[in-house]
């Protein structure tokens, strides 16, 4: 072997020593690949409606349309290492588009939760927003954000959807065109991230948020009273027999609202009349922040929520009765059979004064972050 060609195989050795180096750390950064899939998934309107679905290294699914901008599936591992989808839906658009539907999955606003007889005021004037819940005005209206199509739009890398709607002035009641941007992101670290944005013309109200219901055993449990919950709130915006907040604000020691240790849902629930369907007052600051956990023993799996916002309705499927139809495997959904932990401003903050505003500006942005992050133990 003459002097230049052992040269050359020592630095041919050399380099795949180098890249094998720098491949066997990769291995120690998470792999961060998603996989996009899109399928038709039936017509609204005149409109196609789609769903996209998003696979993470792990395996992690993730289902999303834009009717609603609903998520539709999330496929996480159970401790048996057994694949299910831990989100309360349906196999198909009809069951969404059902008039019962109770906002599975979906994209809520322009107002999130309730505003009192719908009547509210802005600069003096007053507003009034469509009354569809027992004379009041829940989750935006007739037709809210959950019930309209949005355009989506898959962002580069794969990983993330976009979803946009504009919702003109006077629309449910509500002042200003309001543009409103949704993304929802599946992480290499099993969380499912949903930032909104929003912008006005004309001063107006807004609450978004999104309305999965979960059920971490993946249907093994007909209901979530073995889940054990914990909430970071030291305080709860307790309610009227029509839901709507009495104003004040109520500390939940020595109560059945008492989450801030885990505690299993169905502990407490049948002393709260009704079930649990309320706003609780996080223990945080501006920012980013873990604020509750939930986890199903039977299936060893968690969910974990992160929000910015400064309120969160646990709501422990009190209205589900079994009755909504094309639902997952043509499962019943019960009462208690699953929850939310929906991230939002307070009830009715419209119209009361000590809550956090919810007003929104001409030039200014509305934004929101929430993660609903998946682990097994
Ligand atoms: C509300 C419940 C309501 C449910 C479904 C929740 O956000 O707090 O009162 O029944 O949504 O409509």
């Amino acid at each position: 072997m003459s002097k230049k060609v052992l040269q050359g195989f020592i630095l041919t050795l050399a380099i795949s020593f180098f890249n094998h180096a720098c491949s066997s750390n990769n291995t120690n950064t998470m792999d961060t690949t998603v996989k996009l899939t899109s399928q038709a998934y039936g017509v609204f309107e005149g409109q196609p409606i789609t769903e996209y679905t998003l696979t993470n290294a792990h395996g992690m699914q993730v289902g999303i349309i834009n009717y609603g901008g609903a998520l539709t599936k999330i496929i996480t591992q159970a401790k048996d290492s057994s694949w299910g989808d831990v989100l309360t839906g349906y196999d198909s658009l009809s069951g969404f588009t059902q008039t019962a539907n109770p906002y599975f999955g979906a994209l809520i606003g322009r107002y999130a939760n309730r505003i009192a007889k719908g009547t509210y005021k802005v600069d003096g004037i007053e507003y009034h927003a469509a009354l569809n819940n027992n004379g009041q005005s829940l989750h935006g209206g007739l037709k809210g954000f959950d019930k309209v199509v949005w355009t989506a739009t898959p962002l580069a890398g794969d990983s993330s959807i976009q979803l946009n709607y504009e919702s003109k002035d006077g629309e449910e009641g509500y002042p200003g065109n309001l543009k409103v941007q949704v993304v929802y992101t599946l992480t290499a670290d099993n969380g499912i991230k949903i930032d909104y944005t929003a912008t006005t013309d004309k001063t107006t109200v807004i609450n978004l948020t999104n309305h999965a219901y979960f059920n971490l055993s993946a249907g093994k449990s007909l209901t979530i009273k073995d889940h054990i919950l914990q909430i970071n709130a030291n305080q709860y915006t307790p309610v009227d027999a029509l839901l709507i907040p009495t104003g004040e604000s109520l500390d939940v020691k020595s109560t059945p609202m008492d989450f801030t240790q885990a505690k299993r849902i169905g502990d407490d629930l049948d002393k709260v009349e009704g079930g649990y369907d309320h706003n609780w007052i996080l223990n945080k600051a501006e920012g980013l922040q873990e604020v509750a956990n939930v986890y199903d023993p039977l299936s060893g799996r968690s969910l974990t929520v992160l929000t910015t916002e400064p309120g969160l309705q646990f709501y422990s499927g009190n209205f589900l009765d079994g009755t909504l139809m094309h639902t997952k495997n043509g499962i019943q959904y019960i009462k208690h059979g699953a929850l939310t932990l929906e991230t939002q401003h307070f009830p009715d903050a419209p119209n009361q004064a000590k809550f956090p505003t919810t007003l929104l500006k001409p030039g200014e942005t509305y934004t929101h972050t929430t993660i609903y992050k998946f682990a097994t133990k």
